[in-house]
C-alpha cells in the first residue's frame, strides 16, 4: 500500500536495538530504564482486589476522582501547589501519552518548541507529528546545565513551548532555583507554555530538592506538569501517569485526551488512590536509589570508566574516553558482544552528530545485578 509517512525519519529506538542485541548475546541488561524488582505486595493486592470486586469497566474520562484527589493533596503536601482535583488534574496512560497529548493539543504547524539535548526520545517525534519544529539547545557539556543565553537567542514569535525535564534522563542533572527564575521570565515575557516532564521527581539524591513547577504559582497559567507512577512505584509496565495544569489548559488538553485514550485503567487507578491515601513511601525513594547509585559506583572503583555526577533519576553516565576512541554506538555494541553487558550510547539522544564518549547505565536493578554489571565493566580496558 502507498502511504505518506508522518514520521519518515523515525526508526527503531536505540533501546529496542540494544535490548534485542542483549537478548541475542544473553547479556546483562543495564540499558532499558526500568527496575528488575517488583512493586510492593500491598499495591499488587489492591489492584487484584479492585479487579475482583467488579471495577473493570471504563473510568471517568479525566480519571477516577479519588485518585485525582490524592494527587492534588500530595502536590500540596510536597510542593505547596494548589491544583483542583476536579478540573486541574487528569490521569493519563503513562507520561508518554501525557506528553504526546500535551504537544499535539497545543502545537500547530510551524510552531517552534525548544527542547534540551540530550533529550528523551518521545519529544521530537510528537512535535513533528503535528508539523511543529523542534529547536534543540544543547545542555552544557561540563555539567548538563541549561545555557540560558542560547535559549534567549532561539526565542521568536513562533516559539510556543519549552520542554523541560528535571531530574533529567539521561544525564541525572537537575534544575535549580536560578533556572526557575529564568523560566518564569521567559514564559511570561513571551507567552510560552512550559511542558515540565517530572517523572523522576522523587528520585533525587544527597538531600537535594526537586524544583517542581507545581510550586511556581506564577507559572500555573503557562505550564503543564507531567508525572508518572511507573518510576515512583516500580510499575513502569502499568503505564499510569497524570498532568497537573490550570483549568483553562486542562479543558483544552481533555478535548484531545478523550479521543486519544478516553480513559485509562480503572482498577489500577483505584489501587493507587487507596495506596496513596495510606502510604508515603515516595519519601524513602531517594535513599533507596541513592544506595544503589553508591553501590554501583563503589563496585566500579578502580575501573577505567569515569563517573559523571548523578543528582537524580536512576541513570549513571560513564565516560569511556580513557578506554577507547570508538564511537559510542560501536563501543556499546562491543560491550554486549565481548563483555556481555548492555548499556545505552548517548549520541541517539541528540539530533546532530556528537562525539560524546558517554554511555548510560540504569541502576534500577537488584544489588546482585549491579555488582555483576560493575564487574563486567571493570574488565573493559
Ligand atoms: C524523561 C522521561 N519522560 C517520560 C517517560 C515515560 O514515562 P511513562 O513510562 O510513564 O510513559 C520516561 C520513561 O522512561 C522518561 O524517562
Amino acid at each position: 500500500m502507498i502511504f505518506k509517512s508522518k514520521l519518515p525519519d523515525t526508526g527503531l529506538s536505540i533501546f529496542a536495538v540494544m535490548t534485542s542485541l542483549a537478548n541475542q548475546y544473553n547479556a546483562l541488561n543495564l540499558s532499558q530504564g526500568f527496575p528488575n524488582f517488583n512493586p510492593t505486595d500491598e499495591l499488587v493486592e489492591l489492584v487484584n482486589y479492585y479487579m475482583k470486586h467488579g471495577n473493570n469497566q471504563y473510568a471517568p474520562m479525566p480519571g477516577v476522582p479519588s485518585l485525582r484527589n490524592e494527587i492534588s493533596k500530595k502536590i500540596n503536601l510536597v510542593y505547596g501547589g494548589n491544583y483542583n482535583s476536579e478540573n486541574e488534574i487528569t490521569i493519563t496512560a503513562g507520561a508518554t501519552q501525557a506528553l504526546f497529548t500535551a504537544i499535539t493539543t497545543f502545537i500547530n504547524k510551524d510552531d517552534e518548541v525548544i527542547i534540551f539535548e540530550p533529550a528523551y526520545d518521545s519529544y521530537i517525534p510528537s512535535i513533528k507529528f503535528v508539523g511543529g519544529k523542534a529547536i534543540s539547545v544543547r545542555l552544557e557539556e561540563k555539567d548538563f546545565s541549561i545555557p540560558w543565553n542560547l535559549v534567549h537567542e532561539k526565542i521568536n514569535d513562533k516559539t510556543k513551548m519549552i520542554i523541560l525535564n528535571s531530574p533529567h534522563n539521561p544525564t541525572g542533572a537537575i534544575i535549580g532555583e536560578d533556572d526557575l527564575s529564568e523560566l518564569i521570565k521567559i514564559a511570561k515575557e513571551n507567552d510560552i507554555l512550559i511542558l515540565s516532564d517530572e517523572v523522576y521527581e522523587h528520585i533525587i539524591f544527597d538531600n537535594r530538592k526537586h524544583f517542581s513547577l507545581t510550586e511556581v504559582e506564577a507559572l500555573k497559567s503557562n505550564s503543564i506538569i507531567v508525572s508518572s507512577f511507573g518510576k515512583t512505584y516500580h510499575t513502569t509496565g502499568w503505564k499510569l501517569g497524570y498532568i497537573a495544569s490550570s483549568n483553562e489548559i486542562t479543558n483544552e488538553f481533555r478535548k484531545v485526551h478523550q479521543f486519544n485514550v478516553f480513559a485509562v485503567n480503572t482498577p489500577i487507578q483505584l489501587a493507587y488512590a487507596e495506596y496513596l491515601s495510606k502510604n508515603n513511601d515516595y519519601l524513602v525513594l531517594p535513599n533507596f536509589y541513592q544506595k544503589k547509585r553508591d553501590l554501583f559506583a563503589s563496585e566500579l572503583e578502580g575501573s577505567n570508566f569515569k563517573l559523571r555526577e548523578c543528582y537524580g533519576t536512576y541513570f549513571q553516565l560513564l565516560d569511556y574516553s580513557n578506554i577507547s576512541d570508538e564511537k559510542d554506538i560501536d563501543f556499546t555494541k562491543r560491550l554486549i558482544t565481548d563483555f556481555g553487558i548492555a548499556t545505552i550510547p548517548l549520541s541517539p539522544f541528540y539530533t546532530k552528530e556528537i562525539d560524546s564518549k558517554l554511555i548510560r547505565v540504569c541502576f534500577a536493578k537488584t544489588d546482585d545485578v549491579l555488582i555483576e554489571g560493575a564487574k563486567r565493566l571493570k574488565s573493559v580496558n
